[in-house]
């Protein structure tokens, strides 16, 4: 790579809902800004305007477990197309609250939808991309649950029980063993300036922040 130009960094949040990875997202995407850095912070199911609009009917519709990460899926296709790709292309880094990992998880651990199709769909929509850091805040479902704003109306995923976050999180650290190179755990039990440090070594270890 020619000298000055940057690399594009995708990475990626993960945990179970209530983990406590969105204040972390907004403190590194302004921790990168002021070291100068292109961020996109972006979402899925989500991050453009035609996977918004699939992230509305996932999270309120009920539907079969194939139809929901068929859904998922296509999401993540127009995303990575239209925002993702043109983003590390140029040099960004990109911040993603959940992706891939979250459909193992949430789909393939959590409603124990088949893994085989889930790999092949991952193969199909990604071509190869895979991101090239993934934050896991993990933190054990009970405790995640009680963080919880109790005000907010839950989602087709929040409202489900405590046995279903579970398979999510053992989702998880499945994951995790199975992609060592790109996966780090976030202790998210410690208070939100200890993770805040966990969180910057992370990015340190890969050499986004110096
Ligand atoms: P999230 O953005 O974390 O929700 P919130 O807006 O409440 O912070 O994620 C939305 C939900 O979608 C979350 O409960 C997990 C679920 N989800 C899946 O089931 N599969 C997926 O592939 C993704 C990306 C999300």
């Amino acid at each position: 790579m020619a000298e000055g130009l940057k690399q594009g960094m995708f990475i990626t949040f993960e945990g179970i809902d209530g983990a406590g990875k969105s204040s972390h997202i907004e403190r590194t995407a302004e921790m990168l800004r002021a070291a100068g850095r292109e961020v996109v912070r972006t979402r899925e199911p989500g991050g453009t305007e035609l996977a918004e609009l699939l992230r509305g009917q996932v999270l309120t519709r009920s539907m079969d477990s194939l139809t929901e990460t068929l859904l998922i899926f296509a999401a993540r296709r127009d995303h990575l197309v239209q925002l993702i790709m043109p983003a590390l292309e140029r040099g960004a880094v990109v911040l993603c609250d959940r992706f891939t990992d979250s459909t193992f998880a949430y789909q393939g651990y959590g409603r124990h939808f088949d893994l085989g199709v889930l790999n092949r769909l991952e193969q199909w929509v990604q071509e190869g991309t895979e991101p090239d850091l993934t934050l896991w805040f993990d933190l054990p479902p009970a405790e995640a649950a009680a963080r919880l704003v109790p005000a907010r109306k839950p989602d087709r995923f929040e409202s489900e029980p405590c046995m279903f976050f579970e398979a999510v999180a053992q989702g998880y650290r499945i994951r995790m063993q199975e992609n060592p190179h790109r996966f780090v755990r976030i202790d998210a039990t410690e208070s939100m300036s200890v993770v805040g440090l966990q969180v910057q070594a992370a990015l340190r270890s890969k050499g986004v922040l110096v």
